[in-house]
């Protein structure tokens, strides 16, 4: 097969694929480079690069699109319907590297280890405004989602003696209810409950027409002073207005790993309020960034193509 992988992806696993198929290697393609790119090529791979319709349409023999994530945001799924072209994605393999990064954000919030490695690279010595750490033994995490991250980020936050709570639902699955009895995850009734009760909020759901906005004025005017909230999900999930309002007027805090404007290429600029407000720790979208999440990723992103070839049926979202 023709193949394309247009973002950064581990040696050893490009190796593989380029000994079984005419496959090219463009790293940090652009979402403007990637129509000349993709040419006649039958599979494309992606990680950051957008995908849009007009790309889609103008690959004629693009068959399949592989996004090296979960998330499928970043590929115009309704477009590639119409198109007859696969969408496949390679959910979990990344879920601990995400749940890693939100827990440091929490602990780098707690500490204010991000001001204070600075004020210590300007030669400010100021241990009295570093001293008013509220701490995380016993406090109440709300974690929003239970799927794979959502579970993995749990485990992690209870292990550090926090109290974990989630929203009850009647559709959770029986492995879900029991990996969640095991982390000592106690249920409410709904999310202005956990909004209001927690001290800690952390987001782990994908971006869809329910969860947009998920996160807003009405959420947060039940949170309490102080409440940090972490979103290494989706920026959209989040109304970044309604969230500076609550961070003005009631001293929320944020980890933020993705915005809902974001280069859509690995490099780029960024023009967000949300990144520039001194309440948030913000990250580069690098939730899934270890180099064990991308060899996993990577793994799965070559059975997929392997099944791919051998036309075997995809998982496809
Ligand atoms: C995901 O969808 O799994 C991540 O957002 C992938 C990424 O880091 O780009």
């Amino acid at each position: 097969m023709r193949i394309l992988i247009a973002d950064a992806f581990p040696e050893e696993h490009l190796d593989r694929i380029a000994a079984a198929h005419d496959c090219a290697y463009e790293p940090d393609t652009t979402a403007n480079q990637l129509t000349d790119r993709i040419g006649d090529r039958e599979v494309l791979v992606v990680r950051s690069t957008r995908v849009t319709a007009e790309t889609l349409a103008d690959a004629r023999s693009l068959r399949l699109v592989v996004r090296a994530g979960s998330g499928t945001n970043t590929i115009d799924r309704d477009a590639a319907s119409r198109l007859g072209i696969h969408v496949a994605n390679v959910p979990g393999r990344n879920a601990v590297a995400v749940a890693e990064l939100a827990l440091a954000l929490l602990l780098a919030l707690d500490r204010n280890i991000p001001d204070t490695v600075a004020d210590l690279r300007a030669g400010r010595w100021d241990k009295k405004r570093y001293s008013r750490a509220r701490g995380l033994l016993g406090r109440d995490v709300g974690v929003i989602g239970l799927g794979q991250i959502g579970l993995a980020f749990a485990e992690r936050a209870a292990a550090l003696g926090t109290r974990v709570h989630a929203v009850a639902k009647p559709s959770r699955a029986p492995e879900t209810l029991e990996r969640a009895r095991d982390i000592g995850i106690t249920f409410v009734d709904d999310l202005t409950v956990l909004a209001r009760t927690c001290d800690v909020l952390s987001l782990h759901l994908p971006s869809s027409d329910t969860t947009r906005h998920l996160v807003d004025r009405e959420l947060l005017a039940h949170v309490q002073p102080g409440t940090i909230l972490l979103n290494t999900a989706r920026g959209d999930l989040v109304d970044e207005d309604a969230l500076i309002e609550a961070m003005d007027s009631k001293g929320v805090r944020a980890g933020i790993d993705v915005f809902v404007d974001e280069p859509g290429t690995p490099t780029g600029t960024i023009d967000s309020r949300l990144a520039a407000h001194p309440h948030v720790y913000g990250t580069h979208h690098i939730g899934a960034s270890t180099e064990q999440a991308q060899h996993a990723v990577a793994e799965e992103v070559v059975r997929v193509v392997e099944e791919f070839a051998a036309g075997t049926v995809l998982h496809c979202v």
